[in-house]
């Protein structure tokens, strides 16, 4: 195989794959938001080797087909061999056989279910070990082990539940309700589901709800008259911009379990949170997913500094093993799984639509997709 080196001054042009229209789009964004906000922090300082970053970027519209057909127009079309996309697990699995076929990189910043490796694929949202774990043993730890299980219908919450309902059994514990709906339900979808929690007797709803409709599920909740400090929502994907959407005080005292809040006080953080807010407003809070697509880019950047090349079996070495100070603290590519060393924390939402770090690793938390056991030791030193 040739390489074809890219010459001159040209540009490094990127695909960039998040939903601005939808019901995705509260969450992807602020994905799309921190991607362009890395992209302009690395020409601000030169590029990468002279070279300016320039983002081709597609309105997939929360649709799983259009990102498979997006992402093969980026690779066919525009000949781009990089992209930074995906939030929905359906999603990733469309956009995956166009980036092994045509050998193109995916940077998929988003919690996932685990149990997948591609070898076109960069993974830097957190696998189950490095949310999923703490957030059983907190829960069952602090509210009780009967869970009932709500999700919108599609791969990663049935996948996600699978391992949740493994965990909460070596616990002890019990899944009491299991309901999926659609990622377009509507409000009126959730009242039926909150009394059949109430009915089912849960000290907990584990809630796996993505997307807009995230917001009907929390309001429901309030209006059936639960306490959080009784039985809260515990979930994996409620972000700070889905606190903003639904009010901060319909959020107030729930749980969720990140690798990255906008409250972590370290100067890296401050910058983020600020250049983000100056360029995308004072109201707009960064989240998880954010984050973890603006932390992407640079680890992205630093390896092409390197390579000078965009071509996958160039560049993709050249990452793994790679690390950043992110925002949530140094972050580290496993060059065994292509998944990232991410930090372990739990929050409580507070009225002003913050997280509250309730516990947090000591550590960064080696990603272990197939939980074969990796990443537990450094679990267990968890800051309370
Ligand atoms: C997800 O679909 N991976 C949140």
């Amino acid at each position: 195989m040739t390489w074809r080196r890219e010459a001159g001054s040209e540009p490094w042009r990127v695909g960039v794959l998040f939903s601005q229209s939808g019901v995705m789009a509260v969450i992807e964004e602020t994905q799309l938001r921190a991607t362009l906000l890395a992209i302009e922090e690395i020409n601000q300082g030169g590029g990468v080797n002279g070279r300016e970053l320039v983002p081709v970027i597609y309105d997939p519209g929360s649709e799983t087909r259009a990102f498979a057909l997006c992402a093969k127009r980026l690779m066919v079309e525009d000949g781009v061999t990089t992209i930074f996309g995906c939030y929905t697990s359906s999603s990733r699995k469309a956009v995956l056989p166009v980036v092994e076929r045509l050998n193109g990189l995916l940077w998929y910043p988003t919690l996932y279910e685990g149990f997948e490796f591609s070898p076109n694929v960069i993974y830097t949202g957190a696998a189950p070990n490095q949310n999923s774990v703490a957030l059983c043993d907190y829960l069952t730890e602090t509210y009780g082990s009967r869970f009932y299980f709500v999700g919108s219908d599609y791969v990663y919450p049935r996948e996600s539940n699978r391992v949740m309902r493994d965990l909460l059994r070596s616990r002890g514990g019990e899944v009491v309700g299991e309901t999926y709906l659609d990622l377009r339900a509507k409000r009126a979808d959730f009242g039926p589901v909150m009394r059949q929690v109430r009915n089912a007797g849960a000290d907990v709803i584990f809630s796996t709800v993505v997307g807009y409709s995230t917001v009907y599920l929390y309001q429901s909740y309030l209006e059936a008259g639960f306490d959080p400090r009784v039985t809260p929502i515990a979930s994996l994907t409620t972000t700070e911009s889905e606190v903003r959407a639904m009010g901060s005080e319909v959020a107030e005292g729930q749980i969720t379990a990140a690798p990255y809040f906008q409250s972590i006080a370290n100067e890296r953080n401050a910058r983020f949170v600020s250049r983000y807010k100056k360029r995308y407003g004072d109201d707009e809070p960064t989240n998880m997913c954010a984050e973890a697509a603006y932390f992407q880019v640079h680890l992205f950047a630093n390896a092409l500094a390197g390579t000078n090349t965009m071509a996958t079996d160039i560049i993709k070495p050249a990452v793994l093993d790679s690390d950043f100070e992110a925002p949530q603290g140094r972050v580290s590519v496993s060059a065994a799984t292509s998944h990232t060393s991410l930090w372990s924390r739990i929050g409580r939402a507070n009225r002003a639509g913050q997280f509250e770090i309730v516990r947090q690793s000591a550590m960064p938390v080696w990603a272990d997709p197939y939980l074969v056991g990796r990443g537990r030791a450094s679990l267990s030193a968890t800051v309370r």
